[in-house]
């Protein structure tokens, strides 16, 4: 058998490995970096920019629960524009593959953010439709087929990027959603964001989080991450980054059976953050094992009943 292969044409891009570390829960990549550079995974995708700088959400704003967490952060971030000075250079020196995550609170702000992004050599761009944790964090958006069929084709107006539709599971069926970014033009898609849940304090009654509700990622909501990934791959032909309570090679293998075509680590990361590292060497011996050369040859191979 030739050398195992472990790239992905993604979008015409080509990945080094199908290991993306998500958005909001690498920062710029920085914190990491005790642990791998962020030009060993497949891509970084980045906190959510928009295109004033946020303070997020008053604290609490994470609670813990059985086998994930609830987080409210809020997007929080520093702004496109120092997003772009300050951390992007570092990024692209150190030779990492960027997907820029994107969010505002109307149509015409995330078509500015696109543009200045499109200015620059960013890899991707990723809009955040599904934000649950604020009230402009393009939830409202991504809940409606017909606004996510007009935000995709506005933005796309607005860059020459490769653009990620990323998909909110917080909806009764994710494949009308899909089926829209597909037909507004959208490069690819990812999923899924956080699904809506509360936790509440016994002695003072109150929520945990400050916000009341927040998004719930981590373990817990792998099951759901599989069903909706597997849902979209028979729904579109885009390509696909899967995500939401990866934990573990096992995992991201059976994600990208399911029908990802990469994908993404988070909430997992922050207890081991070599994490992404493991995943792809267990990834490489998984296809070594099988006489798999391409990681393709996983994706998108569910066998029927
Ligand atoms: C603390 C935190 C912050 C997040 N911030 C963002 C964000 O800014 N933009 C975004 O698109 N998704 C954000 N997400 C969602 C993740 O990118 C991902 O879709 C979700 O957590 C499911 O993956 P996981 O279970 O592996 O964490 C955030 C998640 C967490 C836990």
């Amino acid at each position: 058998m030739k050398a195992i292969d472990l790239s992905v044409n993604f979008a015409g891009v080509t990945l080094k490995n199908p290991v993306v570390t998500v958005s909001g829960t690498c920062g710029f990549g920085e914190e990491y970096a005790p642990f791998y550079k962020p030009s060993e995974l497949g891509a970084i995708a980045v906190k959510g920019m928009t295109l004033a700088p946020r303070l997020g959400n008053p604290p609490p704003r994470i609670a813990e629960t059985p086998a994930g967490i609830l987080n409210s952060i809020g997007l929080q971030n520093p702004g496109v524009d120092a997003f772009v000075e300050n951390e992007l250079p570092r990024l692209k020196a150190e030779g990492a593959c960027v997907i820029a995550n994107i969010s505002g609170s109307t149509i015409a702000d995330y078509c500015k953010v696109a543009e200045i992004l499109s200015e620059t050599d960013v890899d991707f761009i990723e809009m955040n439709i599904s934000c649950p944790n604020v009230k402009e964090g393009g939830v409202a958006f991504g809940t409606n087929a017909k606004t996510v069929n007009e935000i995709t084709s506005e933005v796309k107006k607005h860059t020459n990027k490769p653009l990620i539709v990323k998909l909110s599971p917080n909806v009764t069926d994710i494949t009308e959603m899909a089926r829209a970014a597909e037909a507004g033009g959208a490069n690819a898609l990812s999923l899924i964001n956080t699904l809506l849940g509360m936790r509440i304090d016994l002695k003072t009654r109150r929520p945990i989080l400050h916000n009341n509700v927040g998004g719930l990622s981590g373990p817990a909501v792998f099951p759901v991450a599989v069903r909706m990934v597997w849902q979209v791959r028979n729904a579109v032909s885009l390509p696909l980054l899967g995500m939401g309570g990866i934990a573990s090679a096992e995992d991201a293998i059976e994600m990208l059976i399911a029908g990802a075509d990469a994908i993404g680590v988070g909430t997992a990361m922050f207890a081991n953050p070599n994490l992404p590292m493991e995943i792809a060497d267990g990834i490489a011996k998984y296809m070594e094992a099988n006489s798999i050369e391409h990681v393709a040859d996983i994706s998108a191979t569910v066998q029927p009943w």
